[in-house]
Formats: structure tokens, sequence, C-alpha cells
């Protein structure tokens, strides 16, 4: 019993949790994740199981992803990255609301599942599903040789190394990159952008670990901010753009580790519904980097501000105006719009964190929650 204790405490190289290990191990993650694959001063990218099928990627109808729980919010910032950058139409589905839709499925669909376990059931069978239909299916899996891993036709890995915290943080940002260099590569054949743009890119990626490592000297603020609202029973999370799928993964982060109700939402849609539930008790955590469609985000923090919601912004270091306006913000390192989810998400699993830790509750085991569901 005591070595198996030591044992774990070896395991977690002197973190409390192993979700917190693995929310700091994200910077040696995601380069692990595009080490070798991508040489920025080069402008290259090789990934073999794209390069071997470039034809199928760049002939696609459409690309059609699949995946549940974090790894559906990866494919949902996908789905944004991918039709900016190639023009190819995506659609993400959740892989249990797929396989018994009928859906339309084609042989010039690509089919991408995501999957860091690489064992989860109603993807293995979304897969199964899309390859006898003739499509092209390939695997984004963390899990060397798991069964969703060798089910595809063609795969890239995550290179995460093992996720022990059943609330998945490290194999979210480096599934984000993975796809991030698969529409980039997709991007340079198809001529979708430039040479310029390409390189660009291409460096602001190099330069991500860095500015993770730099989002996590947040952590001592964060905690701060998680002390004053670790009583709250619901949070709302606000973002547009590439950090509307990132406002639903910090949302579930709460909901799974703290067991406080939250819910993730496009800042837009607020006025549809959720502005209702805003008075203050209300916490609200809005994504509000100074890139795509700013104003917009700082006139939807005004609405919460004049109906008492207490805001939590995440912005782009140097903001000026929403520092004026909101009770607490998080600065992120300055990066290209298409690149910020890899760091707001950052705060947001601390921030879970934090408070789930304050709350007394099983960070890593959280109650009923599987690492990974491999039933119905
Ligand atoms: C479970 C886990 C989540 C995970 C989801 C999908 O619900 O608790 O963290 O995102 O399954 O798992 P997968 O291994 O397919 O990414």
């Amino acid at each position: 019993q005591e070595l198996q204790l030591n044992l774990e405490q070896i395991e977690k190289g002197g973190y409390d949790h192993f979700m917190l290990k693995e929310i700091y191990e994200q910077p040696r993650a995601i380069l692990d994740t595009f080490r070798g694959r991508m040489l920025a001063n080069e402008g290259i990218i090789r990934m073999a199981g794209v390069d071997d099928n470039i034809e199928k990627f760049v002939n696609a109808n459409r690309i059609l992803i699949v995946a549940c729980g974090t790894s559906w919010h990866a494919g949902l910032v996908a789905e944004y990255v991918f039709e900016n950058l190639t023009r190819i139409p995506v659609e993400v589905e959740y892989a249990s609301e797929f396989r018994y839709r009928n859906p339309i499925i084609t042989e010039n669909d690509v089919v991408i599942a995501i999957s860091q376990s690489g064992e989860t059931a109603d993807t293995m069978a979304a897969i199964k599903l899309a390859k006898s239909k003739g499509a092209f299916v390939f695997g984004v899996c963390n899990v060397v040789g798991s069964s969703i891993s060798r089910e595809t036709d063609a795969g890239a890995y995550t290179h995460a190394g093992p996720e022990i915290g059943v609330a998945s943080t490290k194999a979210f940002t480096t599934q984000i990159t993975v796809l991030t260099l698969i529409a980039l590569k997709l991007a340079q054949k198809k001529g979708t952008i430039s040479k310029s743009e390409f390189h660009q890119y291409l460096s602001e990626m190099d330069a991500i670990p860095a500015k993770v490592e730099k989002t996590l000297e947040s952590a001592n603020h964060v905690k701060t901010i998680a002390d004053i609202y670790k009583d709250a029973t619901n949070f709302l999370y606000l973002g547009r753009g590439y950090n509307f799928p990132v406002a639903l993964e910090g949302a579930l982060k709460l909901k799974e580790i703290s067991y406080i109700h939250a819910e993730g939402y496009p800042a837009a849609e607020m006025k549809h519904g959720p502005i209702a539930l805003i008075d203050e008790q209300m916490p609200v955590v809005v994504i509000a980097t100074r890139k795509g469609h700013y104003e917009k985000v700082v006139s939807n923090i005004q609405e919460i501000k004049s109906r008492k919601g207490k805001i939590i912004a995440v912005v782009m270091q140097g903001d000026k105006s929403i520092k004026k306006i909101a009770d607490y913000v998080i600065e992120i390192p300055e990066t290209l719009e298409l690149l910020t989810p890899l760091l707001t998400t950052i705060p947001l699993q601390l921030l879970s964190y934090y408070i789930a830790v304050m709350r007394d509750c099983n960070v890593d085991q959280p109650r009923n929650l599987a690492k990974s569901v491999t039933v119905e």
C-alpha cells in the first residue's frame, strides 16, 4: 500500500495531482507534437499519414469530424481552422449522434476521428460506419496502438504522453496542434493561403510552447480568482470564433471536476437566453482576445456588467479597454488569432483545477466519470 502511494507520488513528479502535472506539461507536449513534423525555417510540414494520402484530402468534398467530449471540442476548433485555411467544408459531429442518424457519407468524404484514448465506443462505431460507406478515415489519437488508431485508414498521433487525469488537458491542446498542422499542410498544397501567411503560421506555431509557458505564469493570479468564485453555483463561459469551442471546453472542465454547473456559449448568443440568468451571483468567463470581433465582445461584456454579472476576462497582453470594465483579467501573450485557443485554454484549465481543489473534489478521478468510455 505504502509502496503504491510512493509510486504515485513519483509519477506525479512533485505535483499534487496528475491534472496539474498534465497542465504544466503542455509546452512540452505541444512541442513534441510538432517536433520533427514542422520545419518552420524551411517552411515544411511532414506528416506521413497525410502525405501518403494527400490527394484524398485535397480532393475531399468535405471533411467530417467525429469525436466525443473534449475531443469533440478540439474538432470544433478544427472546423474553424480547416475552413478558414483550406476552404474545404467541414462538419463536426458527436460520434454518438452520427452513428445512429443514418448520415450521408460518400467515398469523397474524409472522416477525421479524434480520440485521446483511442478506445471510445461511439467514436469507434462512427469510424466503422464511415468505412463501410467507403469514406477515407483518418485518426487523431494519443494512445499508440489503441483500437481506433488501428481501425482507421491512416492517422497522426498527438505526442502528449500518457494522460492520467480524467479531465482532458494536454490531449486537447495537442489535438488542436495536430489538426492545425494538417490544415496548414493542406492549405499549402491547395494554395489557399499565401506563402508568407504559411511561413507566418509556422513561425508562430514554433513560438507557442514558450507562450504556453508564459501563460502558465498566471497560475497564482488564477488561483486568487478561483478563491473568490469557488462557491458560485453557476458559471457562464463565452467566446467567439476560434474561442467559442474554448468556452465550451472551459465550462466542461469546471463541470467535470468541481461539479459546478457551467455553460459555454458563443458570446453573441447570450442575448437569446443565458442573459436571463445573469445577476450579481453569476461569474462570466469571457474570452476576449484583441483579435476577431473584439469590439463585439467588449459590448457583450458591457451587457453583462450592466446586469451586475461578474466578469473574468481572458485578454491579450496590454489590453486596456477590458481591464477597465472586467472584474478580473487574465493575460495571454500575443499570437495569431487562429492559434489563440492554444493559449486561452490554459487559464480555464487552471481555474477549474483550483476551484475543484478548493472545493475538496477528487480532481483526478471525478465522480461518475471514466477516462475512457468503452461502452455506450
Ligand atoms: C471521456 C473522458 C473525456 C474525453 C471523452 C472522449 O468522457 O472523460 O475526458 O474527452 O471521454 O474520450 P477520447 O479518449 O475519445 O478522447
